[in-house]
């Protein structure tokens, strides 16, 4: 039995769902036997860690801080073994220009394009390179912010003339945003999970939208407007295919314990392009992590308490 300090909450735009992440980790634990205390990430993380060390911290945070390798930073300065990845890799997940750097300079696919800093805009006439790179990467344009996840910020600008706004929009969110190629085809979400004989790929999830406008961002992601199929209907060499380059992006951008990779099936070449991956991503009842596991024959409990055990060996080395 170990004591187990859930971290959750946070001040992230990602609080609630990291809560309900947190509490299905806590009872997963409380099934295994370990002895598990919910901490609401604030001011006072670091002197409940050193006032009464954990055995072992599970980072149950998205988004901003906790899934950014600050609190990853901080738990390797007090010393306390934690989940999933270390500092270099958050930062790298949570960071789509960087990610996506890291997953082109390493060869692996994903849809072309170009981000700026909002300092280019205001001060180095950035806006003036929009016609050219609006002509190389065809319309729709998306343009997102560097950071966040669950779609805030994302904008399908279908012309040029929607474009500036949806810039101003993305730097609400971010101080660097990106335009990026748009992909027509079937999403797909990968979840990695190592274990003892390294990184494993669960099954694939495909999001389906229930029909509605294409582009219509909002509609698309309000709640009963996707359905997901796991394991995805693919040829078991496309299967293969979008798993392999899953892992391989998994290994690039350095995850560890687990992760999971956000894909497009293009189209128009049948090959899949990696989107982004999420270095905690969603651990709800109604996540794509733990379904994939579920498919794969893997409860919640024993999910939890693998990565556990992962935190322990990487502390131990
Ligand atoms: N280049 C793209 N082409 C087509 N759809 C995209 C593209 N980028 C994002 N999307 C859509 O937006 C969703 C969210 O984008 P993603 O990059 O995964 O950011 P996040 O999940 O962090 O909000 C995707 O799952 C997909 O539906
Ligand atoms: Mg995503």
């Amino acid at each position: 039995m170990s004591r187990v300090a859930v971290l959750a909450g946070g001040e992230s735009l990602e609080r609630q769902v990291s809560l309900r992440s947190g509490a299905r980790v806590r009872d997963a634990l409380e099934q295994l036997g370990h002895d598990a205390v919910a901490i609401d990430v604030g001011p006072d993380l670091v002197a409940r860690l050193t006032d009464e060390p954990p055995d072992v911290a599970f980072v149950a945070l998205h988004g901003r801080d906790g899934e950014d390798g600050t609190v990853q930073e901080l738990l390797e300065l007090v010393g306390v073994p934690y989940t999933a990845s270390g500092p270099s890799a958050c930062m790298r997940c949570s960071d789509k220009v960087l990610a996506k750097h890291a997953l082109r300079d390493a060869g692996l696919a994903t849809p072309d394009f170009y981000a700026f800093s909002r300092t280019a805009f205001e001060s180095l006439g950035a806006a003036q390179a929009l016609p050219a790179i609006e002509e190389r990467l065809d319309f729709p344009v998306v343009v997102k912010p560097a950071s966040q996840g669950s779609a805030l910020g994302i904008r399908f600008a279908p012309t040029a003339q929607e474009v500036p706004a949806a810039i101003v929009a993305a730097f609400s969110y971010d101080t660097k945003v990106m335009l990026e190629r748009h992909v027509n085809g079937r999403e797909l979400a990968v979840s990695v999970l190592d274990g003892p004989e390294g990184p494993e790929a669960l099954p694939v999830v495909e999001a389906i939208p229930r029909g509605g406008d294409h582009y219509d961002f909002e509609a698309r992601y309000q709640i009963g407007r996707t359905d997901f199929a796991c394991p995805a209907r693919l040829e078991p060499e496309t299967t293969a295919r979008v798993q392999g380059l899953a892992l391989d992006a998994y290994r690039v951008l350095g995850c560890y314990g687990f992760a999971r990779v956000d894909l497009m099936l293009d189209a128009a070449t049948g090959e899949p392009t990696v989107l982004e991956a999420n270095a905690i991503p969603g651990l709800t009842e109604t996540s794509l992590l733990p379904q994939a596991a579920e498919a794969a024959g893997i409860s919640f409990p024993a999910f939890v308490a693998r990565v556990l055990d992962l935190a322990l060996i990487r502390a131990a080395a």
